[in-house]
């Protein structure tokens, strides 16, 4: 037992935030306390993000801050992505940091805290080569009713943009056996949902004889006694097949939401970005979603101004837009990495041409989410309720279809309603979320 406190910072994806979970409730189980502020510990953990050179430069910043607080007697960690990605060469830019690891050697955290608590100051985890995946019993989820469940680590695509190959490894799947326990464990506890996680969550494959594929795997989990809903994150479009949809479509429990990351509108694009799909198949992904027995809400991710990216495949993706008419979307503009094939690759985009591209996409969204949420004035929707915004006097909801549908409730009478289903007709809609009330009764 150490009896020492340590403040963690989670930058980047649900992952992240996730691993963070599992590491916090491994540092509790020996004996680590938790305070709210930096100034407040003895030991500093950054959990980074390295997807975009932004992110990246975040966790340089915050050492930056601290350097004066070296030799305190505090003790600096980097953790996950910029730690796997930039390895023993943080300890040159930030002499101050005592441990470097990666996502794919948390298993060994509980070795590599002994070597820090023996006071060494140079400790880290950075191979790449192995076949687990990181469990614990101690997880300490932040959210009382919605869990993160991983199902499947790291990721075998080789997008030309992306370094998450490079800083999460080779990808590894839990048993289903594991993952249906684990799932049952969070019912018992009262969670009723649950977020399946991955990189590439259709990609999984139970390794256990079972041998069950990621629709079979998700109709399990939607089965387990007590669960609510079901979510998942993120699917490659290249291995979303029909399976998919009739896992969902049979399912109510599974949300109805599907993210459907397609960076690009253009073939061409998709080919340079080694993406494995070409506009068409995509499409036939939404055809699938849009004729299926449920009405599913579909989202994704786009990139602009990857290289070689034309006006006319920028308009290409314009189209796809208007096509699908995503209830809503994440975009960026392309950041070259380190060690991926883009980095080489010519033709940049302009870093104004990326911005001038990205601030139309967003318009031509924030258009299409207006129109979409405004016709769904009039029904109602289950609300799962998050919390309450004071202010304004309205419980935070959010529906099955992962959109913010915030609502007046006269009959609380002041209880709380966190954690608790509620039906909710929408009265008023905006960009990004809905306003409504508590329907009676
Ligand atoms: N595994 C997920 C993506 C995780 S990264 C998938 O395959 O869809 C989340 C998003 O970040 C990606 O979908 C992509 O849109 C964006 N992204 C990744 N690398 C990027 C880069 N180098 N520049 C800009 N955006 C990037
Ligand atoms: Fe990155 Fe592509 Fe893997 Fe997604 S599928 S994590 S974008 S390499
Ligand atoms: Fe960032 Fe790593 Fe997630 S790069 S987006 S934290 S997988």
């Amino acid at each position: 037992m150490s009896g020492k406190t340590f403040y963690i910072e989670t930058f980047g994806c649900q992952m992240n935030v996730h691993d963070s979970e599992k590491v916090v409730g491994a540092l509790m189980a020996r004996g680590y306390a938790p305070v709210e502020t930096p100034e407040a510990a003895e030991l500093i953990l950054y959990n980074t993000c390295s997807i975009r050179d932004k992110a990246e430069q975040k966790v340089f910043n915050r050492l930056q801050q601290f350097k004066r607080d070296a030799g305190k007697g505090k003790i600096f960690g980097v953790l996950g992505c910029v730690a796997q990605q930039e390895g023993e060469k943080i300890f040159e830019r930030a002499p101050h940091v005592s441990l470097v690891a990666g996502s794919a050697s948390y298993t060994r955290l509980g070795e590599m805290l002994v070597q820090l608590e023996a006071g060494n100051r140079r400790v880290t985890g950075l191979s790449l080569d192995t076949e687990e995946t990181f469990e614990t019993p101690f997880t300490r989820r932040d959210n009382p009713h919605r869990a993160y469940l991983t199902i499947i680590e790291g990721c075998d695509k080789s997008c030309a943009y992306c370094v998450v190959p490079f800083t999460r490894g080779p990808e590894r799947s839990r048993t289903s056996e594991s993952v249906l326990a684990e799932a049952r464990r969070l019912a018992e506890q009262g969670y009723s949902e649950i977020q399946l996680l991955g990189q590439n969550v259709n990609s999984y494959r139970d390794p256990s004889p079972a041998g069950w594929n990621f629709a079979a795997l998700l109709a399990g989990v939607a089965g387990v006694p007590g669960i609510r809903r079901v979510r998942y994150t993120t699917s490659h479009p290249r291995d979303f097949g029909t399976d998919i949809v009739d896992a969902m479509d049979a399912n109510p429990v599974i949300c109805d939401h599907v993210h459907l990351p397609v960076q690009s509108g253009s073939t061409r694009v998709l080919a340079a970005m080694e993406r494995l799909y070409t506009r068409d198949e995509y499409m036939r992904r939404i055809e699938w979603l849009k004729t299926a027995r449920r009405k599913y809400s579909i989202t994704t991710d786009i990139i602009v101004g990857f290289p070689g990216e034309t006006e006319e495949d920028f308009q290409q993706t314009l189209r796809l837009l208007d096509e699908v008419e995503y209830d809503s979307l994440f975009s960026f503009k392309y950041s070259p990495r380190p060690n991926t094939a883009a980095l080489g690759m010519e033709d940049r985009i302009p870093e104004e041409e990326k911005q001038r591209r990205l601030m139309i996409l967003q318009e031509k969204q924030r258009a299409i989410q207006i129109r979409r949420n405004a016709e769904l004035i009039g029904e109602a929707r289950e609300t799962l309720v998050e919390g309450r915004n004071q202010a304004l006097g309205q419980w935070i909801g959010r529906t099955s279809d992962n959109r913010v549908l915030n609502f007046t409730h006269p009959g609380a009478n002041g209880n709380s309603l966190v954690g608790q289903y509620v039906p909710v007709r929408v009265t008023r809609s905006g960009p990004n979320s809905l306003v409504g009330e508590a329907v009676a009764g």
